[in-house]
């Protein structure tokens, strides 16, 4: 059975689908150097069977298909039906043929031992219902040479793209929560996530920690309609605000996020860690 929490975190998922569609471009320019991160941390190459866990709208399946080209293959798996149909979808407009789809859990990966070179998980290892099993079965499925690598988030004062919106709603609020989405910092600790895969006995656990820029040609209001509309958190909050308090609150989010929209640009700093390991040692 699934737990009661996991299926609220699916519940959520599903509402934001359309958003996280809607905003796919952005998403993919913003968050590219995630990718490349796990790409290249992963050791990702021609002719590879990869396997993507949580892959959402589509990345980094879709940018992983082109790397590992028709002589490998790309298994996109979201537990989301409305993320794989989105996934799916633009798989099709792009003509590729190397990927395929399937609808699951990363706690429970529905493919034999020793089916894939590499799993990968972007910005998805924080919604794992139980992070510890995830690991175990993304090593389970991996050859005995194969590698795991995840993309988190590292802590919310480094990222403000999330905190600017946040903060300033949380002084309007009763009771202000710590962070915009509480899941997306769930590693932000250094090595927890590290431990977790040591724990599921992964070998040569390597933690990167990743500086780079979130980066979009687009202007402060573009900004706040995506932010406002992705993120369930932020959507659930700014419903809990009186409606004389938005307009109040959208000028304070413009005062403290204005360095960060420069010549019709939005560059925000942001920080990432890079957790891989092997399934066995070499
Ligand atoms: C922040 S989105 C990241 C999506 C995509 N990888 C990206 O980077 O754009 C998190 C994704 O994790 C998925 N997810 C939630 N719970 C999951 C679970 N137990 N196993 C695998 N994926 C899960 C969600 O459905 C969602 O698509």
């Amino acid at each position: 059975m699934i737990p009661e929490s996991q299926n609220k975190t699916l519940h959520v998922w599903q509402s934001s689908a359309r958003y996280w569609d809607r905003y796919r471009a952005l998403i993919t320019e913003m968050f590219a150097p995630l990718t490349s991160s796990l790409v290249e941390q992963a050791q990702i190459g021609i002719g590879q069977k990869v396997l993507d866990i949580g892959g959402g709208s589509g990345e980094p399946s879709l940018t992983i298909s082109r790397i590992v080209g028709p002589t490998g293959s790309v298994m996109y798996t979201d537990p989301v039906a409305g993320m794989l149909e989105s996934a799916q979808a633009e798989a099709g407009r792009r003509g590729l043929t190397n990927i395929h789809f399937k609808q699951c859990s990363g706690d429970k990966l529905p493919f034999a031992d020793c089916t894939f070179d590499v799993a990968v998980g972007r910005l998805s290892a924080m919604f794992f219902a139980d992070p510890r099993a995830a690991g175990r079965e993304a090593l389970r499925v991996v050859l005995d040479d194969g590698r795991v690598a995840f993309a988190v988030w590292g802590p919310k004062e480094a990222n403000p793209f999330f905190s600017t919106i946040t903060d300033v709603i949380d002084q309007y609020l009763e009771t202000p929560e710590q962070s915009d989405a509480p899941d997306a910092f769930r590693f932000a600790v250094p090595r927890k996530l590290a431990g977790i895969l040591e724990q599921a006995d992964a070998k040569n656990v390597i933690e990167r920690r990743l500086n780079f820029q979130i980066e979009a040609p687009i202007s402060f209001e573009q900004f706040w309609q995506l932010r406002t509309e992705m993120s369930e958190t932020v959507r659930e909050k700014i419903a809990r605000l009186a409606p004389a308090q938005l307009p109040t609150v959208k000028e304070a989010v413009a005062d403290a996020a204005q360095k960060y929209f420069v010549s019709g640009r939005m560059s925000f700093p942001a920080q990432a860690l890079i957790v891989s390991g092997r399934k066995s040692v070499v």
